[in-house]
């Protein structure tokens, strides 16, 4: 049977689901009718083939304990190779409900109550969420923004300067200097790497990652490398695993993947954690295990990571396709319509990190701006930390009529 969801400028009415997106705005002290384009989901269908294996096993109507043999490994083994050219035979691959339950336990394994982790904010805000929940204490190695005002033309430009080596495009950039010096003066035993990054949608490229391990192994540090956004990748661009930067590093990484983002069924909680290092994953498998209780998946996830990564590539590869056309088109309203709204270009993620400063707005102004008069629910940058103020970070995983729509309000509230 063929893929049937591609059409993904159908617009699905998803109130009224227990949608965290759309229903739960007046829980968050919203107007009910605001245009939700904030939690990292997406507006399409999923794949039909993970459909499909969720009905067939909803119609057996038993759903008892559920595990997994060899061919749920070699799925995640061979969408690796496919999609990463990573391969990872021979190493561990811990099932957990999702990439946040596994920093929980990356936390509880690899260090201490009262330990600093290192984190580079602005990041998902979860990494501080959990550090904090959990006892630790967030230390930030804080990214550096390159800026070009000439943000349309340094996206032309910025592709043939990058060609050439030349980082002229306005993104984050790593501080390696207050890396280490942070990793030193806090006693660093685990560093929390987002990659690709949210909310800057930069792909690390293998200097940097080089240099992160060569910093980490020097310090004895962990790395627990998240990369949820691996495979929502820009097509000019290539995601670079950090633990197969080299040997060593694949020794000291514990690698955070999931379908969740990439086949939008984060509400099935389902990730997949692959260490290469034994020891290492005896660690944190005794903390999923311990802290967590948890030792089978849920038997929907299950069925759907298998197929998403055995007969979802069609799926897949379309939906990237649409979500830059949707980058694209973002790019171009913004340089058209609202030019005092800037934005970092995203190399991967479908989140967006729209710049509002030019607008001279205070929060208070500016959350005015956007929820009352525009009618949108944005994430706002501040979340992901001090460096995101003024900031908004827009998801455009939705039908182009939505993105419009939302554009639309965005510039006549900006222009009221
Ligand atoms: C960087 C990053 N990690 C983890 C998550 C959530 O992971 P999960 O739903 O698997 O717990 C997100 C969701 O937005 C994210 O952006």
């Amino acid at each position: 049977m063929a893929e049937r969801n591609l059409d993904f400028d159908k617009v699905h009415n998803r109130r009224g689901t227990d949608s965290l997106k759309y229903d739960f705005a007046a829980e968050r002290g919203l107007p009910k009718d605001v245009l939700p384009l904030w939690v990292a989901d997406m507006d399409f269908q999923t794949s039909s083939y993970i459909q499909d294996a969720i009905v067939a096993q909803a119609e057996h109507g038993i759903y008892g304990y559920t595990e997994t043999k060899r061919d749920y490994y070699e799925a995640v083994i061979g969408w690796m190779k496919r999609h990463h050219d990573w391969d990872i035979t021979g190493y561990k691959i811990i099932k957990t409900p999702g990439v946040v339950p596994a920093i929980g336990a990356a936390l509880d394994a690899f260090t201490e109550k009262g330990d600093a982790v290192l984190i580079q904010q602005p990041v998902y805000y979860c990494f501080n969420e959990v550090i904090e929940l959990s006892g630790r204490r967030v230390v930030s190695n804080d990214l550096v923004l390159g800026y070009s005002d000439r943000y349309a033309a340094a996206y032309d430009e910025g592709q043939a300067a990058e060609a050439a080596g030349d980082n002229k495009f306005p993104r984050y950039y790593i501080d390696f200097e207050d890396f280490e010096k942070k990793i030193v003066k806090e006693k660093i035993k685990l560093f929390l790497l987002c990659n690709p990054h949210n909310p800057g949608g930069r792909i690390w490229d293998k200097e940097e990652l080089k240099k992160i391990a060569e910093i980490c192994k020097k310090h004895n540090v962990i790395v627990f490398s998240d990369e949820i956004h691996q495979d929502i990748v820009y097509s000019r661009y290539k995601h670079n695993v950090f633990a197969d930067i080299s040997e060593e590093a694949a020794e000291f990484t514990v690698t955070a993947t999931s379908p969740g983002k990439t086949f939008n069924i984060s509400g099935l909680q389902i990730g997949n954690i692959i260490i290469k290092n034994r020891e290492l994953a005896k660690r944190f498998k005794d903390s999923v295990n311990g802290i967590m209780g948890y030792s089978q998946a849920n038997a929907p996830g299950i069925a759907a990571c298998r197929a998403a990564y055995t007969k979802g590539d069609e799926w897949y590869e379309a939906m990237k396709k649409y979500i830059e056309a949707n980058l694209e088109y973002l790019i171009d309203f913004l340089k058209r319509e609202i030019p005092k709204v800037s934005l970092i270009i995203p190399q991967a993620t479908y989140l967006v990190f729209l710049d509002l400063r030019a607008l001279g707005l205070s929060a208070e102004e500016r959350k005015e701006l956007i929820i009352k008069k525009a009618g949108l629910w944005l994430d706002s940058g501040d979340i992901f930390g001090p460096l995101g103020e003024g900031f908004e970070r827009i998801n455009i995983a939705c039908p182009r009529s939505t993105l419009t729509e939302a554009l639309t309000r965005l510039r006549d509230a900006i222009n009221e």
